[in-house]
């Protein structure tokens, strides 16, 4: 889950990170009550910053100084609204403004590649970290960091060496370099990145900027996490399937999948994806029907689950035909079926999609024999998987 910049400003605070004021606000009104008390310490020099999930928010023109409450409310009036790579701005932050000498970069992140945690580090903050990784790589220092360690006085001291800061300069930074490793560690994050991490005329080091992706699946030992998420933002599906705890994403297709095991799963997608193309030519169809979402229900998945399941694919109104692909293993094929036929009676005259049901493995005989025994009119048993997505597919651009 990726923070808003007020958020990890937050935290940021919480864990002893040097941070101006700053506050959130959605109105011009609000701005211009903010801009009062936030620029009370800095001057009445406020900065007015779109608060959205994505880069570049300088250069698109979200990032507005303003010298009195009237102009930061006359910035927001620009901002908010204002679409930013797709993102359209909701709320704003008025920050506190600093009087910048220098601006540098600071980063900590899960390093798969190594199995460990890479610090990065610049004087060159402030513009794109990208464009200067590959122009400039030796301006970019990058220290590994033990995760059984972390950054301590010593790594905090190694990583403003290899950055190349003096020392006064070094020293200042290094103790707000391990707080940052704090919020890392404590908060169960797999990125923490500050850029610009400035010196202010007065020499105070500062973190103006903040971006920290957390772990959710660490989230169980966050309850306060969950306060974090942007809900307004979610896909409203996908808020359903996640309290089902579901692994489900939502996709732009007609073609519902449900499988068992993220690599059928993923597999099935394919399939679908390519029975549609066939389709598509054969029948001369501009849109080819392509799959709806990834949904995969696990392993040892009950009745129940295949049940939520189901009950999350067919309330969505862009899909046409549904294919069930389980392959049992630990899933017991018996188990899967009982599960459709319990989810296409509690949904009665509300099931309206065809489904297509491809079992095999664990049990199969038994599956078979309580979906044949059950005979509904909207389902369909293939032996194989192309077959079965082919048929999906099928009836997918009948319905269209
Ligand atoms: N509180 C502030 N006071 C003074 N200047 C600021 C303040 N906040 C940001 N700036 C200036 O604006 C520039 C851009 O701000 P910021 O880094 O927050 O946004 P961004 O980098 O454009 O967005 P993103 O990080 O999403 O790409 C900073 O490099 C800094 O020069
Ligand atoms: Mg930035």
């Amino acid at each position: 889950m990726d923070l808003f910049e007020y958020q990890a400003r937050d935290m940021f605070e919480a864990h002893g990170v040097p941070v101006l004021a700053g506050v959130v606000a959605d109105t011009a009104d609000g701005v211009r009550a903010a801009a009062e008390t936030v620029g009370a310490g800095s001057g009445g020099v406020v900065v007015v910053k779109a608060q959205v999930k994505a880069g570049g928010r300088g250069k698109a023109g979200g990032v507005k100084v303003a010298t009195s409450p009237e102009a930061a409310a006359e910035a927001a009036e620009a901002i908010l609204g204002m679409d930013i790579k797709g993102h359209t701005v909701h709320r704003v932050m008025v920050a506190a403004g600093a009087k910048i000498a220098e601006e540098y970069y600071f980063s900590v992140l899960l390093d798969r590649a190594n199995r460990s945690y890479l610090a990065m580090c610049s004087k060159e903050g402030g513009m794109e970290i990208e464009q200067l990784a590959v122009e400039r790589p030796d301006a970019l220092a990058r220290v590994p960091v033990d995760p059984n360690v972390g950054i301590d006085a010593a790594k905090a001291a190694e990583i403003v060496a290899a950055a190349g800061f003096d020392a006064e300069t070094g020293a200042a930074i290094a103790p707000v370099l391990e707080r940052l490793w704090d919020v890392y560690r404590e908060e169960d994050a797999t990125l923490v990145e500050v850029n610009p991490l400035v010196k202010t005329e007065d020499g105070s080091i500062v973190a103006l900027d903040g971006k920290v992706t957390l772990d959710e699946n660490a989230g169980f030992r966050h309850p306060d996490h969950a306060s974090l998420e942007d809900t307004a933002a979610a896909d409203p599906l996908e808020a359903a399937a996640k309290e089902k705890h579901l692994n489900y994403v939502k996709l732009d297709g007609d073609v519902g999948i449900i499988g068992n095991g993220a690599g059928l799963v993923m597999s099935t997608l394919d399939v679908v994806a390519y029975a549609g193309e066939t389709v598509a030519a054969e029948q001369g169809l501009a849109t080819p029907p392509r799959p709806a979402n990834f949904l995969d229900i696990g392993g040892g998945a009950s009745a129940e689950v295949m049940a939520n399941g189901m009950h999350i694919i067919l309330s969505d109104e862009q899909v046409k035909s549904v294919f069930v692909n389980v392959f049992g293993g630990i899933t017991s094929c018996d188990e899967v079926a009982n599960g459709i036929v319990g989810a296409l009676d509690r949904l009665g005259a509300d099931a309206t999609k065809p489904l297509v049901v491809r079992l095999d493995g664990n049990n199969v005989e038994e599956g078979r024999r309580i979906l044949a025994e059950r005979n509904h009119p909207l389902v369909s048993i293939e032996e194989t998987m192309d077959g079965a997505a082919r048929k999906a597919a099928e009836l997918a651009a009948a319905a269209k």
